[in-house]
C-alpha cells in the first residue's frame, strides 16, 4: 500500500511516499526556517502563507521523485493536529482536495504519532509494545504505545515543551532560533560542570518541568552581565545538555521499570540531541534493554512519518471525510 504523506503543522511543508509504513519511495522537505530567524521564533502567519506557496510544488516533487502519478497512490494522509492552526489548515485542505480528485481514502494523522513512527521506518523490526519518549518543540511525553494506534500517556511536561527550553537556554547565549541543535553542536567543547543548574521538582513522578531550568539560565545570564562577564557559551550548552538529557532519560527509565518495558524508543525534534542520544545508549544498554533512535534525517519534521503512521491508521480503519477539520491541540490518544 503506497501513501502519500503531508506534513504542514509548523514551519517545514513535506510530502513523501511510504510503501507499507516501511520503505521510503520519496522525501520532500521545504523549511521555512531561514526566514523564522529573523524573528526569533516561528512566525504562525509567515509559516501559513510559505505552506500555501510551496505545498503544490512540494508533493508534486514527491510523487514526481517516486516516479508515481496522485492516481497511483492508494490513499493520502495528512497531519491533521496538533500544531498551528493556520499552518495545518493549509495541508488538510490541499489533502482533501487531491483526495476528492482523485477518488483515494483521506486520512488523519497526529503530528506526534508520526514521530513515533520514524521509528518504523528506520527499524524493521521495531513492532508495538514499547516505551516512547517523545520529545520535539512543542510535546515532552513519556507514552506506552500499546498498538500502533493505541497510547497511553504515562508521563508529560507541566509546562515548557523540551525542544522550547532548548532554544530558550540557546537565545540567553546568543544562538538564533532554533538554537537546540546549535547548542548540542558547540556543547562538545564546554565543561558540562561548569555551570549548577537545578533538578526541577515535579507533581507526578513521570512528569517534566523545565520552566525552572529556563529561569535558571536567564539568572545566570543576568548575574555574569551585572559583573561584566559573559556565560561561556559552551560551557552553558553543554551543562545544559548534560542537565536536561539526564532528566529525559532518569524519567523514562523509571517509567520503563515501572510499567515493565525492555523496548525503548525516542521520537521527535530533540531525540537529535547527541547527549541524550549517548545517554539513552549507554543506559539502555547497561539495563540490557532495547533502544531504537530515529535516524537524524527522520528527528524534525517530516512527511515520511505521517506517510509511515497513516499506513497503521489505514489498517486499523481510520479514515477522514470531506468535513475533516484541523485541530491545534489534540492528545495522542484521541482518534479523529
Ligand atoms: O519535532 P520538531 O522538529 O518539531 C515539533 O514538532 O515541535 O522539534 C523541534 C525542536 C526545536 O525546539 C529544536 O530546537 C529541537 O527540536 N532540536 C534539538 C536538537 N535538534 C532539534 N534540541 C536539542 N538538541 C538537538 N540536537
Ligand atoms: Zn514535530
Amino acid at each position: 500500500m503506497k501513501i502519500l504523506g503531508i506534513e504542514s503543522s509548523c514551519d517545514e511543508t513535506a510530502a513523501a511516499v511510504v510503501e507499507d509504513g516501511r520503505t521510503v519511495l520519496s522525501s520532500v522537505v521545504h523549511t521555512q526556517v531561514a526566514e523564522h530567524e529573523l524573528y526569533g521564533g516561528v512566525v504562525p502567519e509567515l509559516a501559513s502563507r510559505r505552506h500555501v506557496e510551496s505545498i503544490c510544488g512540494v508533493v508534486k516533487k514527491a510523487l514526481r521523485d517516486a516516479s508515481l502519478k496522485a492516481e497511483d497512490v492508494d490513499a493520502v494522509a495528512v497531519t491533521a493536529a496538533p500544531g498551528l492552526i493556520g499552518a495545518v489548515l493549509v495541508g488538510v485542505n490541499f489533502a482533501k482536495g487531491l483526495a476528492l480528485s482523485c477518488g483515494k481514502p483521506l486520512i488523519p494523522v497526529h503530528h506526534i504519532r508520526g514521530h513515533v513512527a520514524a521509528n518504523y521506518v528506520a527499524h524493521p523490526d521495531l513492532k508495538p509494545p514499547f516505551l516512547a519518549l517523545i520529545v520535539s518543540g512543542g510535546h515532552s511525553h513519556i507514552v506506552a504505545v500499546r498498538d500502533y494506534c493505541d497510547y497511553e500517556i504515562l508521563g508529560r511536561t507541566t509546562d515548557d515543551a523540551a525542544g522550547e527550553a532548548f532554544d530558550k537556554a540557546a537565545r540567553s547565549v546568543g544562538l538564533s532560533y532554533p538554537g537546540g541543535v546549535k547548542l548540542d553542536k558547540i556543547s562538545h567543547e564546554g565543561n558540562p560542570e561548569a555551570y549548577p543548574l537545578p533538578t526541577p521538582h515535579t507533581e507526578g513522578e513521570f512528569n517534566f518541568s523545565f520552566s525552572g531550568l529556563k529561569t535558571a539560565v536567564i539568572n545566570l545570564a543576568h548575574n555574569a552581565e551585572q559583573k561584566g562577564e559573559r556565560l561561556v557559551p559552551e560551557d552553558l550548552a553543554a551543562s545544559f545538555c548534560k542537565k536536561v538529557s539526564g532528566i529525559l532519560w532518569e524519567k523514562t527509565e523509571k517509567a520503563a521499570s515501572r510499567y515493565g518495558f525492555d523496548k525503548i524508543v525516542l521520537a521527535g525534534g530533540v531525540s537529535a540531541n547527541s547527549w541524550l542520544r549517548a545517554e539513552a545508549e549507554e543506559r539502555s544498554a547497561a539495563r540490557g534493554w532495547s533502544l531504537y533512535l530515529p535516524p537524524l534525517s527522520l528527528t524534525g519534521d517530516n512527511a515520511v512519518m505521517i506517510a509511515a503512521q497513516g499506513y497503521y491508521e489505514a489498517q486499523a480503519g481510520h479514515r477522514g471525510d470531506m468535513t475533516l477539520n484541523g485541530f491545534p491541540y489534540m492528545e495522542i490518544t484521541e482518534q479523529f
